[in-house]
C-alpha cells in the first residue's frame, strides 16, 4: 500500500504544515479521500470545544477493518502483516499473512456474532501479547462491537471497574499469558472480576499456557471450540459491519488526577486516517519494512502502532510476547537480528534499563537492518538518547520521540523520519494539522522570554481526526478534564517549553498524575487504594525522579492503630500488607 501523502523532506513538511492549519479540512479531505469508505462524508469537519463537540467526515461509513485487511488482499494477500515472537526464545516464531489474517479475523467475527455480539456492544479484551490478542481487536471491529482492551497487569478489581463503567456484556480473554519467567493467571484474574458484575454474558478463552481453570456452563467457551463449530458450518467470509466514520471504535481506559480510570471514546474514521497518516510520516514507513512497536497492544501505543495503524498502511508488525530482559537482557537486539527489524520503537524507561546492563548484551548482534529508532511515553533523558542514538542507531538512524496521549489517538509532535532533524530531549515539531500553544496559569498565550522560549501549560487550538470524542458514559468528565481549565483549548495535562525554531520540548505532567515507566497513574487512584487498606486513615502520594523508571511513588501513610516504631520487622510487614492492598485493587 503506497499512500501518496508521506512527506519527504523538510521544506515539503513546512509547506504541507503551513496549508494543513490555513484549512484543516480541506487538508484532511485530501488525505482521507485515499482510504476505502463505503460512503463519502457531507461535512468534513464541525467542532467546537465548549460542549465540547467534534465529528469529523460527518455522514461517511465505513469499517476499519476493510482498510487494514480486505484492501491488501488484492495487492499483497501474501505478505506478513503479523510476525509472532513468543517469550520463549525456543519456541518457533510463526507469521501471519495479510490472507491468513483476514480469514482469522472473519472466522472469530463469525464466533462473536455467532453468540449474539452486535454493532455497539462492548467487549473487554484481557489477554497476553500473542496474534489472537489482535485478532479479537480486529474481529469485534469487523462487526461494530466496541474493544476495551484492558492491559494483562491489571487487577481483578481494575476489570471489575472496567467492565461495570462500560456495562461489557462479554470478555474475551486466555488461561494464561508468557511474561518472562512468570505465568499470569489471566482467566483466574477475570473470575475474580466477575463476582458481583452480572452484565457479563459470555467470556471466551484463548488456550495459551494450558493453566488449569475453571470453565463455567453457559458462559465459558474455549476459543478453539468456537472456531470450529464457525469452521463446520463452513462460514469463512464476514462482511463487514458498515459504520459511521462518528461511531465508536473503541474505549481505551486511562488514569487522570481525580476518580477512577476513565473510558477515552476514539471513532471510526478520524482514528483510522489520522492513525495512520501518523505512522506512515512518523516512521517514515516503507512497505516492504519490519516494524517493531515494544508495547502492549493493552495501551494507546499498541493499539495505533502494532495494530491499526501498521495494517491500514499495509505494513508488517511485530508482537513479541515477553520482555526485554527475559531471558537475558539480549532479547530485543536478538529479536531485530532475527527479523531484520526496520524500525524498532520503544520507550526511554526500557532504554534506561537495558543500558544499565552495559554493551555485552550486544555483543552478538550487529543491528544492521535498523533504519529508524523511536521513542514513546515520557520524556527522554540525553544520556539514554544519545546511548540509543549510538549503540543501537550506530549513529546512523533518525531518532524520533513522539509526544502523543491515550486521549489524541496518535502522535501529535514528534520530528519526523527523513523529514526533520531531531534533537536530544525534544520532541521538536508538530505534525501537520497540529496546532500547539503553551498558555500560563490564566489561558493567555505564554510570554516569550529573553532567551526566546515560552513555557507553561501545552493546549491545542486545532482538533486533529483521532481527538478524544468523549469520556464513556459520561460526557461532563470529557469536558471538566479537557476543555474546562482553559476556554477554547483542549488542554494535555502537560508543561512544555517551545523555543524560538518552533520546537517543543515536554517536561512533564503539571496535574496529579505520575508517569511510572511510561504508565501513567493519578496520585488519586493510588490514595484510593491505600486508603482502602484497614489500617490507612489517610494518605498521600507524591512522585520523585527515579533513575530507570522516570518516575517513582512515594506515599506517606498515617496509620491508625499501635505500632511499635522500633520494630522494624513490624513495620516492614505491614508495608507489605499494604503494597499488597495497593496491588490487590489496581494491579
Ligand atoms: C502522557 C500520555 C503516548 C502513548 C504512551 C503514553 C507522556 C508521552 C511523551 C514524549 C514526553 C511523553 C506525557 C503524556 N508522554 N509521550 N515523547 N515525551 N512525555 O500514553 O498513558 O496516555 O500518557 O505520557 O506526559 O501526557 P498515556
Amino acid at each position: 500500500m503506497h499512500y501518496s501523502f508521506q512527506i519527504q523532506n523538510q521544506a515539503e513538511y513546512e509547506a504541507i504544515y503551513a496549508k494543513s492549519i490555513a484549512d484543516p479540512a480541506s487538508f484532511w479531505e485530501d488525505i482521507a479521500n485515499q482510504f476505502l469508505w463505503k460512503q463519502k462524508w457531507q461535512s468534513v469537519l464541525e467542532w467546537n470545544f465548549i460542549e465540547p463537540k467534534v465529528t469529523w467526515f460527518q455522514g461517511a461509513t465505513l469499517n476499519i477493518t476493510e482498510n487494514c485487511l480486505d484492501r491488501h488482499l488484492a495487492t499483497h494477500p501474501n505478505k506478513p502483516a503479523i510476525i509472532f515472537e513468543p517469550n520463549n526464545i525456543n519456541e518457533p516464531s510463526t507469521t501471519l499473512t495479510y490472507q491468513t489474517l483476514y480469514e482469522k479475523v472473519c472466522l472469530w467475527a463469525n464466533v462473536l456474532k455467532h453468540h449474539g455480539v452486535k454493532k455497539g456492544d462492548r467487549v473487554c479484551i484481557y489477554m497476553g501479547m500473542t496474534p489472537e490478542l489482535s485478532i479479537a481487536v480486529l474481529a469485534c471491529a469487523r462487526i461494530g462491537a466496541i474493544h476495551s482492551v484492558i492491559f494483562g497487569g491489571f487487577s481483578a478489581q481494575s476489570i471489575a471497574d472496567r467492565l461495570e463503567d462500560s456495562h461489557a456484556g462479554y470478555i474475551i480473554t486466555a488461561d494464561g499469558a508468557f511474561r518472562g519467567s512468570k505465568e499470569i493467571p489471566l482467566k483466574t484474574v477475570v473470575d475474580e472480576a466477575l463476582i458481583g458484575i452480572d452484565s457479563v454474558k459470555k467470556v471466551f478463552i484463548y488456550n495459551r499456557t494450558h493453566t488449569p481453570v475453571s470453565m463455567i456452563k453457559g458462559r465459558d467457551f474455549w476459543w478453539h471450540d468456537e472456531i470450529k463449530i464457525i469452521q463446520d458450518l463452513g462460514l469463512k467470509d464476514c462482511p463487514a459491519e458498515e459504520m459511521a466514520a462518528e461511531d465508536p471504535l473503541f474505549i481505551l481506559y486511562t488514569s487522570g488526577s481525580t476518580g477512577k480510570p476513565k473510558g477515552v471514546v476514539h471513532a471510526c474514521g478520524g482514528y483510522m486516517v489520522y492513525a495512520t497518516y501518523t505512522f506512515v510520516n512518523v516512521f517514515h514507513y516503507q512497505p516492504h519494512q519490519v516494524f517493531f512497536c515494544t508495547a502492549d497492544i493493552g495501551w494507546i501505543t499498541g493499539h495505533t502502532y502494532i495494530v491499526y495503524g501498521p495494517l491500514c498502511a499495509g505494513g508488517t508488525s511485530m508482537i513479541f510476547e515477553g520482555i526485554p530482559t527475559y531471558p537475558t537482557p539480549s532479547r530485543f537486539w536478538q529479536i531485530i537480528d532475527k527479523h531484520q527489524v526496520n524500525i524498532f520503537y520503544t520507550a526511554p524507561t526500557a532504554i534506561r534499563s537495558l543500558m544499565n546492563f552495559g554493551l555485552e548484551p550486544l555483543q552478538d548482534y550487529d543491528l544492521k537492518s535498523l533504519q529508524v529508532l523511536g521513542t514513546v511515553g515520557e520524556p527522554i533523558n540525553e544520556e539514554a538518547w544519545h546511548w540509543y542514538n549510538e549503540h543501537i542507531g550506530k549513529k546512523n538512524c533518525p531518532v524520533i520521540d513522539t509526544w502523543w496521549q491515550t486521549e489524541t489517538g496518535a502522535t501529535l509532535i514528534s520530528n519526523l523520519a527523513f523529514v526533520t532533524e531531531g534533537k536530544p530531549g525534544w520532541a521538536t515539531y508538530p505534525l501537520p494539522g497540529i496546532l500547539p500553544i503553551i498558555v500560563d496559569a490564566q489561558g493567555i498565550e505564554a510570554e516569550i522570554d529573553a532567551d526566546g522560549n515560552q513555557k507553561g501549560n501545552l493546549c491545542l487550538k486545532l482538533p486533529w481526526p483521532s481527538i478524544i470524542r468523549t469520556t464513556y458514559n459520561n460526557h461532563e468528565r470529557c469536558r471538566i478534564n479537557y476543555f474546562d481549565t482553559f476556554k477554547n483549548l483542549y488542554f494535555t495535562g502537560d508543561g512544555a517549553i517551545k523555543n524560538k525554531l518552533g520546537q517543543f520540548r515536554i517536561t512533564g505532567r503539571v496535574d496529579d498524575v505520575l508517569n511510572i515507566s511510561g504508565h501513567r497513574l493519578g496520585t488519586a487512584e493510588i490514595e484510593n487504594a491505600l486508603n482502602m487498606h484497614t489500617g490507612v486513615i489517610e494518605s498521600a502520594v507524591v512522585g520523585y525522579p527515579h533513575a530507570i523508571k522516570g518516575q517513582g511513588i512515594y506515599a506517606f501513610i498515617i496509620y491508625n492503630g499501635l505500632i511499635d516504631y522500633n520494630n522494624l520487622e513490624e513495620i516492614e510487614y505491614l508495608k507489605q500488607d499494604i503494597f499488597q492492598t495497593v496491588t490487590k485493587i489496581i494491579g
